[in-house]
């Protein structure tokens, strides 16, 4: 889809559907949008379509103005529009206008520009809205929309702002792709093939293999490689835009979760591909910020295996060494994610980064904490926290902060070993956060747990039901105001 910017006003533009928001009941705005076609609009909205956010209506357009048609987009009552709203009405009209099988569409700025928002939230969830998965159908559907026009001024900022919604969104569709590849076909191999395709001038790549991380002595998230015959790869992805020390983002990347020896049930037990989403993630913002050539440093880290029973799996109660040498009894063979995730950290400590944050669908409590609305949040440093918070804020892609509680340390204390790595299931989504802050010492670091969000069950306005991407947007726009 070809996004532009006319100058052009909304009545003289040929398209084949003009969006017009509405907030509810005010239709003053539209009064001169043609004669017959304003007056049309005027009843509508004082009766059948008062504006509630997210309803849309499709409406003939009378001759007197070019557009052929007219989609009235709610966005709610007028003092509660925020770009979050604006967002979503953009997604909801969009996925309309496809299914409808329309192609060249234009949007009119009235509204949005009386309310001091920006027309490009309603772009942006037009974007993300669009996306499908089709690669694995046997027809394509050929639904698509060729060119999305704002009608408006032109400036630098707009078209800016564009550009970093168009590559957002996009990483956003490669993230989505990742996770919801299932994974006889998104093994690790093919995931480090999807990292080595970022590959650019001030943007390397590195895949360690099974002899490698064996040397670096790796012992945790080898633990987790055993039961499986795919081999694995411990990717890292290292962006250079600036001097100075780097960030790490890691990303848990099993690519599937079986449980291990502590076998999953079966139902539900195919959706544990996304299992792999934190990591794709990484790799979603480490496209977009290579893309948008951003002036950071940054690592990313993805420890990808599948976590399968077999012969030679790990069984509860092994004990096995980390990279920075304490040792960990695996009581639970399906609380993987940590396990890799500590390797992960010790790795990073070669950077002397300023700050790791790590990204994972980690534990089934998460969503039952916050449902499907918030990714938890636990972590060791203010600063990092209220910048994160921030940016929750202003993607929409929300955080919800968990305590560290240092009584924690107590159900994570292990017969055998230095730590064992399940606490059981009182607090589980807390003390899975709580065992990675074990293996991070004193720098400053955040762990986001993603598996409430990371997959959607059903359609919302801008997530098509499927794999969310969430994470992509937040950590983009954290780096984007780090100074
Ligand atoms: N990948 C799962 C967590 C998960 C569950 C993500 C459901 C998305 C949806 C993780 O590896 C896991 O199995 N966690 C266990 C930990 C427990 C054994 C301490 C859990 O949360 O049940
Ligand atoms: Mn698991
Ligand atoms: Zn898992």
């Amino acid at each position: 889809m070809d996004i532009g910017i006319k100058n052009v006003r909304d009545v003289d533009y040929h398209c084949d559907i003009l969006i017009l928001p509405v907030t509810e009941g005010d239709s003053e705005i539209y009064k001169n949008i043609g004669t017959k076609t304003a007056s049309l609009i005027k009843k509508l909205i004082s009766r059948e379509f008062p504006g509630k956010l997210n309803e849309v209506m499709l409406i003939p357009a009378a001759d007197d103005i070019k557009p052929e048609k007219i989609l009235l987009v709610g966005l709610g009552k007028r003092g509660e529009v925020s770009s979050e709203k604006t967002r979503q009405a953009g997604g909801k009209a969009a996925v309309y206008i496809r299914d409808a099988g329309m192609k060249n569409i234009a949007l009119s700025t009235r509204v949005i520009y009386s309310l001091k928002l920006s027309p490009i939230d309603f772009v942006e969830g037009s974007l993300l809205g669009l996306y499908t998965f089709d690669r694995y159908r046997s027809e394509d559907s050929k639904k698509k929309i060729k060119s999305f026009t704002v009608l408006s001024e032109v400036s630098k900022g707009l078209v800016d702002e564009i550009k970093w919604a168009r590559i957002g969104a996009s990483s956003v569709y490669f993230t989505r792709d990742l996770i919801n590849t299932p994974s006889n076909d998104m093994t690790p191999t093919h995931l480090a093939r999807e990292a080595l395709f970022l590959k650019r001038k001030n943007l390397s790549v590195k895949i360690l293999q099974k002899k490698d991380v064996k040397k670096l002595g790796m012992g945790a998230y080898l633990s987790v490689t055993r039961g499986s015959k795919e081999p694995p790869r411990f990717i890292v992805l290292n962006y250079r835009g600036a001097k100075g020390a780097p960030l790490v983002l890691i990303g848990k990347s099993i690519t599937f979760d079986s449980g291990g020896i502590s076998l999953k049930p079966a139902e539900g037990m195919e959706k544990m591909k996304y299992d792999m989403a934190g990591g794709a993630v990484v790799l979603g913002v480490i496209k977009a910020v290579s893309e948008l050539g951003l002036p950071v440093n940054l690592i990313g880290i993805l420890p990808a295996t599948e976590n399968l029973p077999g012969g030679s799996a790990t069984k509860p109660g092994d004990v096995v060494m980390s990279v920075n040498r304490k040792t960990v009894e695996i009581v639970n063979t399906d609380a993987e994610g940590r396990l890799i995730i500590a390797d992960a950290i010790g790795y990073a400590g070669r950077f002397k980064p300023w700050a790791i944050i790590d990204i994972a669908t980690l534990t089934g409590a998460c969503s039952i904490a916050l449902g499907n609305e918030a990714i938890a949040m636990m972590g060791n440093n203010r600063d990092l926290i209220e910048k994160i918070k921030k940016s929750a804020d202003k993607t929409y892609e929300r955080v919800w902060e968990m305590p560290l509680f240092e009584e924690y340390k107590e159900y994570l204390r292990s017969d055998i070993a230095d730590i064992k790595n399940s606490g059981g299931k009182n607090g589980s989504l807390v003390t899975s956060a709580y065992f990675l802050f074990e293996f991070v010492g004193k720098v400053p670091w955040v762990h986001l747990d993603i598996a409430g969000t990371a997959w959607a069950d059903k359609d919302k306005p801008y997530i098509p039901k499927g794999a969310s991407g969430i994470g992509v947007r937040l950590i983009l726009n954290l780096i984007k105001e780090l100074k």
